[in-house]
């Protein structure tokens, strides 16, 4: 089935001297049938990184990542394709950068991540979260208009 994802492209991978790798990611992407639908370059403040990731607001992490995820620049974008969350996640490989060394080097996360927290990009896990947080950063956009690209 079609559907939409949000991709987020971390501080560490958009950052300069690194932005090259925005360039590598998107290519590689492209290069798996995804569209893209949508994107922005944007800072996040720190209480907009802490409402993205409310549902984490009990894990020790959570103000690592707030922090982290204000500390510069990210790359948004909504990707289209067949099965387009679970392609996207895969894409990226396991959450936790460690996991990459033993099954998923060659994936994104296993390339480019460095710990846990900067784990260099994120996909949204399901159609309802997906829905969710493409609207976090794209209000503007209709998903309704995903009929259109059907
Ligand atoms: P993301 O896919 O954006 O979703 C939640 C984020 O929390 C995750 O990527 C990581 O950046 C961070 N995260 C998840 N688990 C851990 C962990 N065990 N330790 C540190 N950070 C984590």
């Amino acid at each position: 089935m079609f559907q939409l994802t949000l991709c987020i492209l971390k501080p560490d991978i958009v950052r300069s001297p690194h932005l090259f790798n925005v360039r590598e990611i998107i290519t590689l992407i492209l290069k798996r049938q995804f569209i893209f639908v949508k994107s922005k370059r944007l800072q996040l403040r720190r209480e907009r990184a802490g409402e993205f990731y409310r549902e984490h607001q009990e894990k020790f992490f959570y103000s690592r990542l707030v922090h982290y995820m204000s500390c510069g620049p990210i790359s948004c974008h909504i990707l289209g394709r067949e099965n387009a969350i679970k392609e996207w996640r895969s894409m990226l490989g396991p959450t936790k950068v460690y996991k990459t060394i033993f099954e998923a080097e060659n994936t994104i996360r296993g390339q480019h991540g460095v710990t846990d927290t900067r784990n260099c990009g994120h996909g949204s896990d399901s159609v309802e979260t997906a829905q969710r947080e493409i609207n976090f950063f794209f209000p503007e956009f209709d998903i309704q208009s995903l009929s259109k690209y059907e």
